[in-house]
């Protein structure tokens, strides 16, 4: 059932970052799913700048190695899903600018969203990042994991979800799987 590619993004480079712990929960959390291939972009290590390409993405005309690499990168994926911080109720500007940095690697593409945060359980992130891709036909999928209160659920450096996180992971894999698949013709 590993038919669709799917690329998780780790969407923070702070130092000490919950991304890192989240994101490994939610990757082992697909890789049991079964029904992708899963692979990891950790935008600590793709280490993009704030975008320095002269041309347009539309054009694919990329004059950085760091930005081919990106490209390659998503352009391999049939399905994204973004781990995200909530930043002053909105979505990090890392996230933002990994966005920005691509056109067409994007297209007709399935989105999901892991938040987390305080009581907004990044809520507020996750509509964010939605309106960012809009103009992009990456089309995201409601079903997303929002996680209240993340620092309460780190134990000894890692993850540990509720119940009702695990639930919603299962969730968001399902319909992600679905709307991926349903696209795929459109990506030729
Ligand atoms: C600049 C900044 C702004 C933040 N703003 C919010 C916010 O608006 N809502 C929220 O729930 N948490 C907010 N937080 C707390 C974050 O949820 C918490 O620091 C979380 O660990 C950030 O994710 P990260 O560690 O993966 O970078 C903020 C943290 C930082 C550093």
């Amino acid at each position: 059932m590993s038919d669709l590619r799917l690329l998780v993004v780790v969407a923070s480079t702070r130092p000490g970052r919950v991304a890192l712990p989240v994101s490994q929960w939610f990757v082992d959390a697909a890789k049991a799913h079964g029904g992708f291939q899963v692979s990891v972009a950790d935008l600590a290590e793709e280490n993009l700048p704030l975008l320095d390409e002269p041309h347009h993405p539309r054009l694919s005309r990329y004059e950085h190695e760091h930005t081919r690499r990106w490209s390659e990168k998503v352009g391999a994926a049939d399905a994204i899903v973004f781990v995200i911080p909530e930043y002053n109720f909105t979505l990090g500007a890392v996230a933002k600018n990994a966005i920005d940095y691509l056109h067409h690697e994007w297209r007709y593409k399935a989105a999901g969203v892991v938040s987390y945060g305080g009581v907004s359980a990044g809520t507020r992130s996750a509509m964010a990042l939605h309106a960012a891709v809009f103009a992009l036909n990456l089309f995201t999928i409601a079903q997303q994991v929002n996680i209240p209160f993340v620092t309460s659920r780190m134990v000894d450096g890692r993850f540990d979800p509720s119940e009702t996180t695990e639930a919603a992971a299962t969730v968001l894999l399902d319909e992600l799987h679905r709307v991926a698949g349903a696209l795929k013709p459109l990506r030729g």
